[in-house]
């Protein structure tokens, strides 16, 4: 197979920051991706519908010249949080989903959630209405290892909440371990996971060995090899429940070549070239479709998008090692192999 025509993807789990980077980020989003879930976690976080207004009309500002590229705006979820506020947001389809960080799990969540009987109340609503709730699935206890952090989650934390409120739609935002894998896979329709690209690339090895290495370093942090495999065989399985959330998440270099770096991957760039090269590495290629274009759709209940792009294999293609923003220069990931599908729009 030398080309390769897809419906156009779309990402289920972006950062795309505010400002200058915002400027210089989004474009290369909206370059290959049609639409695109709008993680909410800036400083300080987008907590109410007039935030969630106010970003996607800054969002709106920014995409280049011609781009039909559509935010989907999210709510930070805080112990706050009103109900008719969010209530309202989703009536009028200013916001697609809610997010839920466990206060200090990651990058600005220290407004997240601490304790959560006090978030049930807004979970019923979301249940009622069908609002569905993104969830970045670690613990922060200081006594759980960071390796186990996502397993436990799901034990002590999302099972739970899934119990005691069966009927909300829970994304499990990039996971990154064979539990989440098997979590999802056998959660029932309720249930979704996304998949990064770079934690299809990546293990923990890559951080680690030779010398750290801070580009590859985000959260969930990556795993043993024995999870980014079943995170591979899940993404390249076609199956429903697996879809694409690139959690593409810039960070200028100063703050990642630092004493005490950032977390994040910025993938936005080449993450469909990427992908192409893994699922052809699997022998997968006719389910590429399925898992950037055709499954987070189905799961939001949208329709998917009804252009395309193409893929087209030749001699490898580069791309540029960073990109500037205005606050500095962003490193974009290195899957360190080469890259062969080149896309058009
Ligand atoms: C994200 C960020 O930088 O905002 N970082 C990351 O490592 N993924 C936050 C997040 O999604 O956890
Ligand atoms: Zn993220």
């Amino acid at each position: 197979m030398t080309t390769l025509t897809i419906r156009r993807p779309d990402d289920w789990h972006l950062h795309l920051r505010d400002g200058a980077m915002l400027k210089a980020v989004l474009p290369e989003t909206t370059r290959h991706f049609a639409r695109a879930i709008i993680m909410p976690n800036l400083v300080p976080p987008v907590v109410t519908a007039a935030d969630a207004a106010a970003y996607r009309d800054r969002i709106l500002s920014a995409k280049p010249d011609g781009s039909k590229f559509k935010p989907l705006m999210t709510l930070y979820l805080t112990e706050d949080t009103e109900v008719s506020d969010l209530r309202a947001a989703a009536e009028i389809g200013l916001i697609t989903a809610v997010k839920l960080y466990p206060a200090g799990a990651t990058t600005n969540s220290a407004s997240g959630v601490r304790d959560f009987s006090k978030v049930k109340r807004v979970l019923e609503n979301m249940a009622q209405i069908g609002l569905p709730l993104c969830v970045h699935g670690e613990v922060t206890d200081t006594e759980i290892d960071i390796f186990d952090r996502e397993a436990v989650f799901i034990d002590r934390v999302l099972d739970p909440i899934r119990r005691d409120i069966p009927g909300l739609k829970v994304i499990m935002e990039h996971i990154t371990t064979k539990d989440g894998v098997d979590y999802v896979r056998t959660g029932g329709d309720n249930i979704g996971g996304t998949i990064t690209t770079h934690h299809l690339v990546i293990n923990r090895n890559h951080i680690l060995v030779g010398g750290i290495k801070p580009h590859y370093y985000c959260l969930p942090v990556a795993k043993r090899e024995e999870h980014r495999l079943a995170l591979r065989a899940a993404a390249t399985s076609g199956e429903a429940s697996f879809f694409l959330g690139t959690d593409s998440a810039p960070h200028i270099d100063p703050l990642k070549e630092n004493a005490c770096g950032c977390a994040g991957c910025f993938t936005a760039t080449n993450t469909m070239s990427v992908l192409a090269e893994i699922f052809e590495q699997e022998d997968a290629l006719d389910r590429l479709e399925a898992f950037t274009s055709l499954n987070g759709p189905a799961f939001y209940g949208l329709e998917p998008n009804d252009d395309t792009i193409t893929l087209t294999r030749g001699a490898p293609v580069t791309y540029p090692d960073k990109i500037e923003s205005g606050d500095g220069p962003v490193t974009v990931f290195d899957p360190g192999f080469p890259l062969h599908w080149q896309v058009s729009a």
